[in-house]
């Protein structure tokens, strides 16, 4: 099978254009590249879902506050292309910051409540710049379906409102988290972690598990499995603890108290020495 590149926003909506005419589904999978098993776990479940899977890889620039990783984050477009070879994807869009944001542009798309607290609230200007993005991007690309992973719970609950609110009209499909064999969430950012800090980050999927076993015990009170899952953050000396918190799954409400047969995420965020890290986990009580 040949694999595409595509750079040119035109381009690529001709492409598209032509597949939806042949009367073809398109299934989108938007990524910042540095691909890993979390990424191409979600390209199969394009591959599933859609005739044609188009993997886009954009390290989005305004979705980086200033002082954040953007010149940092990790690139390695030779490696990712033979990642989707291996997957295959039929087109990978991968365009140059000038051929997103011209000169003059001016508009952002912002969904509020939701993106002010938790990841919001540490990175105030982030989902921002995620739904800008993720919004051209469906309009260039125009996919049937779009799939994002758990791994980033927030995200998916943003682009789900955003996608309603706007009518894009596109099923935006949420892919379970994918893990180390250890427990650790795959990130392309695990690779800033120094081997001590590598054992460090483990407190996150720990907690979590933790939380999981008393979620079982039936302990419905959040304050008491919180202070549980932060002794086991505060084992380590790297970790810094951003938040840990209980919100309704679709809301991201935050609770207090767990009510039978109710969804929720449980969602911290920590730093390990100066990398920070996320994890969750979907439960019904
Ligand atoms: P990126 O961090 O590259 O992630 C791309 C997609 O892969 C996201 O939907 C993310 O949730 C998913 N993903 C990452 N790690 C995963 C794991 N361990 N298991 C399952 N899925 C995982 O998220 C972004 O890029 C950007 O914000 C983007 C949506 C592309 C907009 O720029």
């Amino acid at each position: 099978m040949n694999l595409r590149v595509i750079k040119s926003p035109a381009e690529m909506r001709a492409y598209s254009d032509s597949i939806r005419a042949a009367g073809k589904t398109i299934g989108l999978v938007p990524t910042m590249g540095y691909l890993h098993e979390g990424h191409l776990s979600l390209v199969r479940k394009a591959n599933e879902l859609a005739d044609i899977t188009i993997v886009s890889i954009f390290v989005n620039p305004t979705q980086f506050a200033p002082g954040e990783d953007l010149d940092s984050y990790p690139r390695d477009f030779v490696r990712d292309r033979e990642l989707l070879v291996r997957n295959n994807t039929d087109v990978i869009f991968y365009p140059e910051p000038k051929d997103i944001y011209g000169k003059n542009h001016k508009t952002a798309i912002n969904t509020k409540g939701i993106t002010n607290i938790l990841e919001g609230s540490t990175r105030p200007t982030h989902f921002q710049g995620v739904t800008t993005i993720v919004s051209i991007l469906f309009n260039i690309i125009k996919p049937h379906v779009a799939i994002f992973g758990q791994k980033d719970a927030q995200q998916a609950a943003v682009i789900k409102r955003m996608t309603q609110d706007l009518h894009f009209g596109i099923d935006i499909n949420i892919h379970p988290i994918v893990r180390e064999i250890d427990g650790l969430a795959m990130s392309s950012r695990n690779i800033y972690l120094s081997k001590s800090e590598r054992e460090d980050a483990l407190v996150l999927s720990k907690s979590i598990q933790r939380a999981e076993e008393l979620i079982r015990e039936k302990i419905n009170d959040a304050v008491t499995i919180i202070a549980e899952m932060r002794k086991i953050v505060h084992s380590v000396k790297s970790s810094d603890l951003d938040y840990i918190s209980f919100v309704e799954s679709d809301s991201f409400e935050k609770v207090n108290n767990l009510v039978e047969g109710r969804e929720y995420y449980i969602l911290i965020a920590c730093r390990i020495g100066k990398t920070r890290l996320i994890d969750n986990s979907l439960i019904t009580f």
